[in-house]
């Protein structure tokens, strides 16, 4: 049971996203508020998560069936102890077409500093660093723990020096908190070949205060920008991309490659549902086929029960051919508080952006 899947809507899988630990050192409160993430809340015994060869026995056979981008996220993935070992063993698959996975990496940038060049050597691809604010107060709020921004900094610094091609920074934009710097950050990054990703705060998971007021439209962000640093729009570099993304125009009106390119990923007021081929697992085996799904399906329990490769492969196809799942666009048509509903949605920090 090899081959391409489609989901009842048509959607192909493409992207595998493996969240390696319920665990962050940060506790930003869109994402693992402090209030809920204390001293009593109970992350998994080491023994519940799958391990790096259950992980990449599972990723092998993703990939059978068309997988061909593979993202590491957690939590915060670097927590996961030796997680370059995962990776040399992720970077040794290959796709379908006998290609080595487009393999990258979500982090808080807290430890890349350390581990930046460990990891380009096990075979990892990109790295996309999450970082709100270069402002330090505003950052060292935001992420609840008082965590320097020099040091993220630095991380971001010591992967471009272990020479990783592509480096995004994805910030979260939430309005009174961070949209001041909207245009700092800009500035910050334009011109230095990285790519910074303006991201809709999203009412993810059941914990994190969401309102739609604190949600600056990337229609908005793109307007602040532009009355500053002109933006010309680019087209989709893959089908199923999640950030619309603009050029920075030099003197000619055209886009200037030397300066580079920013995104938006607008998941709430521009869905992208309709061709998300994005596949979840989380770090104790459930596979979710949407960032807002209530309920996942147990892929640990076939690994560890001896099923063959043939008998797990035919599940996955099985569970992604039933999928039709669509949050982001049915969102406007949901009430707005879904009660039961929502207290049941996954958190972020389960299952990773
Ligand atoms: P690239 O391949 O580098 O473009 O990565 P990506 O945009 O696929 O992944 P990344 O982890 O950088 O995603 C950035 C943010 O987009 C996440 O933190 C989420 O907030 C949001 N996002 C990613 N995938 C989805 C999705 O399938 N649905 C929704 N609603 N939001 C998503
Ligand atoms: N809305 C939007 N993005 C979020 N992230 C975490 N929680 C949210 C949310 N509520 C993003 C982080 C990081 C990635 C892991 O997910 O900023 O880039
Ligand atoms: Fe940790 Fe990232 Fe969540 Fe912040 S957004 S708490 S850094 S997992
Ligand atoms: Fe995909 Fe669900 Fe996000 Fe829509 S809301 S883009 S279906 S993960």
């Amino acid at each position: 049971a090899t081959g391409e899947l489609y989901d009842t809507r048509a959607r192909p899988l493409r992207d595998l996203r493996i969240s390696v630990t319920d665990r962050c050192n940060f506790r930003c409160s869109y994402c693992m508020p402090k209030e809920v993430f204390d001293k009593h809340y109970r992350y998994l015994p080491h023994s519940d998560l799958l391990s790096f060869e259950e992980i990449t026995r599972l990723a092998r056979l993703f990939m059978a069936h068309g997988v061909h981008k593979i993202r590491l996220t957690g939590g915060e993935p670097l927590l996961r102890k030796d997680l370059e070992l995962l990776v040399e063993q992720l970077a040794g698959l290959r796709t379908t077409e006998g290609r080595v996975p487009d393999l990258t990496l979500t982090t808080n940038g807290s430890l890349l500093a350390r581990k930046a060049r460990a990891l380009k050597a096990a075979g990892l691809q990109r790295v996309t660093v999450s970082l709100d604010s270069l402002d330090d107060a505003v950052f060292r709020r935001m992420n609840d723990v008082d965590f320097p921004v020099a040091e993220v900094l630095a991380g971001i610094e010591a992967a471009q020096a272990a020479g990783f091609g592509t480096i995004k920074v994805n910030m979260v934009v939430k309005r009174g908190t961070n949209d001041h710097e909207i245009l700092r950050m800009a500035r910050h990054f334009r011109g230095t070949g990285i790519t910074l990703r303006f991201i809709e705060f999203m009412d993810v998971g059941a914990t994190n205060g969401w309102r739609m007021d604190q949600v600056v439209p990337s229609r908005e962000v793109i307007a602040r920008l532009q009355s500053e640093l002109p933006l010309v729009p680019l087209s989709p570099t893959a089908v199923g991309e999640t950030a619309q993304r603009w050029g920075y125009a030099g003197a000619d009106g055209r886009h200037d490659p030397s300066l580079g390119e920013v995104g938006v990923i607008g998941s709430v007021t521009q869905a992208f549902c309709g061709d998300c081929n994005r596949a979840r697992l989380s770090m104790e085996g459930r596979l979710y086929l949407c960032l807002f799904a209530t309920q996942g399906w147990d892929l640990r329990s076939l690994l560890r029960s001896d099923a063959s490769d043939a008998q797990i492969s035919a599940a996955i196809a099985h569970i992604w051919q039933g999928r039709g799942d669509r949050y982001s666009e049915l969102r406007a048509s949901l009430p707005p508080d879904q009660g039961e509903e929502r207290g049941r949605r996954i958190e972020m920090s389960y299952i990773g952006g």
